[in-house]
């Protein structure tokens, strides 16, 4: 079995494998990593191949501490404002990448700016440090799929592909980091994540654009025009009733929906409560649940784009293109 509870010695495991040029599984507080030496041309290559994920989209790199990120990139004003505020954490930055930078290639896919984040995760922080190198990691699920939030979603979805699998309970935030530009003079968000536009907003003093290149077909994040995050089952969105057949993902209270014929296989309520956060950490877990089961489609209720609803707007939108 590739999956490992995560121990002292699943970490120094963790570190050779990523030393030796192997990709490893590892948690994060957003999503599951499928990292690597970013550092390396053959290990990058080594997830593009496992993920089959095309060649244009390029990688997040991930640094254990400011001081190591500082020794690769250079932030701009705008960047270390958040990066005080927000590292370790749900949020990556586009940088530029210095001329002779050190990263792989494919890291960057061929643009001449590069992601970076440090991630708040303690078993990743501690497998960054173990390893000594900066990771690249995106997503440890085949291109297209249902961002990972368990060891086992990561199992699913990419098999003994991987070497190395290390477990560490369900990922909190539960949706990808958010990522702004920092190369221009004002932030542009260009993925809705953990880190609120408000957030953002309120440390920089001034209303950051949010452009996900949804209106256009030339978004500055290349990823964000791949169909992504999509389950197997058609998705209906801002569900106020549930067909025959179809499955519920309900947020906040069913009062009002007529939910009697649903059977409980097919029901799953994001957060009862009405709880954003909560409802951010099931998403992706409950997406792929209801995705297994016999219905014909996932019917999902309104949910109220404030706050880290934003992003899991963003989310449903593309797991509802068709
Ligand atoms: O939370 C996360 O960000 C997770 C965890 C593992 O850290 N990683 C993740 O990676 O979601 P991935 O590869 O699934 O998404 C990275 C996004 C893609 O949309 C990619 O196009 C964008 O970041 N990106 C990477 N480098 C970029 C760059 N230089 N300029 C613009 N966008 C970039
Ligand atoms: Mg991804």
């Amino acid at each position: 079995m590739t999956i490992k509870a995560v121990t002292n010695a699943v970490i120094e495991e963790a570190a050779t494998l990523l030393k030796g040029g192997d990709c490893v599984a590892i948690p994060t507080e957003t999503v599951y990593g499928l990292a690597a030496n970013a550092l390396d041309d053959v290990a990058v290559s080594k997830i593009f191949d496992i993920k089959n994920r095309p060649n244009f989209n390029p990688l997040i790199v991930h640094f254990n501490v400011l001081d190591q990120l500082r020794d690769y990139v250079d932030l701009p004003k705008i960047g270390d404002d958040l990066a005080q505020i927000f590292w370790p954490g749900p949020m990556t930055l586009i940088v530029k990448r210095r001329k002779n930078c050190v990263f792989a290639n494919r890291v960057t896919a061929g643009l001449d700016t590069v992601a970076v984040r440090i991630p708040s995760h303690k078993t990743a922080q501690k497998i960054i440090a173990a390893a000594g190198v900066p990771l690249a990691a995106p997503s440890a699920n085949a291109s297209g799929e249902v961002s990972p939030t368990s060891a086992t979603h990561v199992f699913d979805s990419l098999g003994n592909r991987v070497k190395l699998i290390v477990a560490d309970g369900g990922a909190k935030v539960g949706l990808e980091s958010t990522v702004i530009d920092v190369t221009g003079d004002r932030a542009v968000i260009l993925r809705a994540g953990g880190v609120t536009i408000d957030q953002v907003s309120d440390v920089l003093g001034y209303d950051v654009a949010y452009d996900d290149g949804h209106n256009n077909n030339n978004p500055k994040s290349p990823g964000q025009l791949l169909k992504h995050y999509a389950p197997s089952l058609p998705v209906r969105l801002r569900a106020y009733d549930v067909k025959e057949g179809e499955a519920l993902l309900a947020f906040g209270s069913t009062k009002f929906m007529p939910i009697t014929d649903v059977p409980d296989h097919r029901f799953l309520n994001l957060s009862e409560t009405g709880d954003l956060d909560e409802a951010a950490s099931n998403l992706f877990a409950y997406l792929r649940k209801l995705d297994k089961t016999d219905a014909s489609s996932i019917a999902v209720m309104d949910i109220p784009n404030i706050g880290v609803g934003v992003a899991i707007n963003d989310r449903l939108r593309r797991a509802a293109e068709k």
